[in-house]
């Protein structure tokens, strides 16, 4: 499986899923007696602002702190990029929207998905409606709203990796 991780500038939250993500499938293999599978994990951002730049300090830290290897570079998701994927993963409604406007043809907007939909008992169980799945952009904002960031991306990323692991999209 060929997976994307999409926030908007691929800084903060998509760089954390996609390290969160191949950490907890590293483990899982670990711990797995026959070979595991293993899944291709990239990132990127709808906008173009930040291709090239390292992560943010806040999910450099954060991840730090966790002992999650962080290795990215901002890059931007593109029209052509569908190609290259299975899943588009979106952070946040913004992201959804904004990917299945850039997606050519049904086959590629079947492929965008909402890290939120795979942890509804966690993610923004405090908001109402539809962006209560979303993981809010930690962007600007202190140490402890990455902190919470990662928090909900690991939940929802074990439920993804769960599902993954048990036939995934059809
Ligand atoms: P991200 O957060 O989408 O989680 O990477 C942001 C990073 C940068 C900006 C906005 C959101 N920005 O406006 O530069």
């Amino acid at each position: 499986m060929r997976i994307c991780f999409v926030c908007l500038g691929n800084i903060c939250r998509s760089p954390a899923a996609e390290a969160v993500f191949t950490h907890q499938m590293a483990a899982r293999n670990d711990r797995a007696s026959a070979e595991g599978a293993y899944h291709h994990v990239e990132s990127a951002g709808t906008a173009a602002w930040h291709v090239g730049n390292p992560p943010h300090a806040g999910t450099v830290h954060e991840a730090a702190a966790r002992g999650i290897a962080l290795e990215h570079r901002g890059q931007q998701f593109n029209a052509d990029d569908f190609d290259r994927f299975d899943l588009v993963v979106a952070m946040d409604t913004a992201n959804v929207r904004d990917l299945l406007a850039l997606a050519p043809d049904e086959v590629a907007r079947k492929k965008v998905v909402r890290l939120g939909e795979f942890a509804p008992d966690v993610i923004g169980t405090a908001r109402a409606g539809s962006e209560g799945l979303d993981v809010p952009d930690p962007y600007g904002q202190p140490a402890t709203v990455f902190a919470a960031m990662f928090d909900q991306v690991e939940t929802a990323s074990a439920g993804l990796l769960d599902w993954i692991d048990s036939g995934g999209p059809d």
